[in-house]
């Protein structure tokens, strides 16, 4: 089933969301619907709180599925070293339309767990980890925006205010 994706400035895309304790069936239908809602928006990257489920869950792909779909899922992420840095143009589904450079760092090493509950260990370069952070940013109820220097984010909210004002957002 696909989900709404929640866009800005919506409550839920601002709130710290809860760790996940329990492998229920109700979460990997989450899970499933996540991926469906994932591809059918051509995103890189899906967290729960997108779909207004305030939880630590992310579902990505590297490749937004253009060369065969290879979903990946990580539960309670968490990036325990970090490596260089990158700035590279940055998309959001809860943001559409909008795209800015976003300073990020180069390499994460991430701590999560895969959609079986089992610890895992990613080491994330260029796109990958640029996708983590984002993600797992939304989880921390942080923005793209926010990561923009004052002057930049004062000038894009205003510009996504004026858009949502003229209707152009759903
Ligand atoms: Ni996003």
């Amino acid at each position: 089933m696909i989900l709404d994706i929640a866009t800005f400035p919506s409550p839920v895309l601002r709130k710290k969301a809860v760790e996940v304790e329990l492998l229920s069936d109700e979460l990997r239908e989450l899970i499933e619907n996540m991926k469906e809602t994932l591809y059918n928006a051509n995103g890189f990257g899906l967290a729960a709180p997108q779909v207004g489920e305030s939880i630590r869950l992310i579902v990505y792909d590297e490749t937004a599925g253009k060369v065969g779909k290879n979903p990946k899922v990580i539960i309670n992420p968490e990036i325990i070293q970090t490596e260089g840095e990158q700035i590279v143009e940055e998309g959001c589904l809860s943001i559409p339309g909008e795209f800015v450079p976003v300073k990020r760092y180069l390499t994460v090493k991430v701590r999560a767990l895969d959609e079986d509950f089992n610890p895992i260990i990613i080491d994330a370069e260029g796109n990958t980890a640029r996708i983590m952070q984002h993600e797992i940013d939304h989880l921390n109820g942080v923005l793209f925006i926010d990561r923009l220097p004052a002057f930049r984010r004062d000038t894009l909210k205003k510009h996504i205010k004026r858009r949502i004002a003229r209707g152009e957002y759903a």
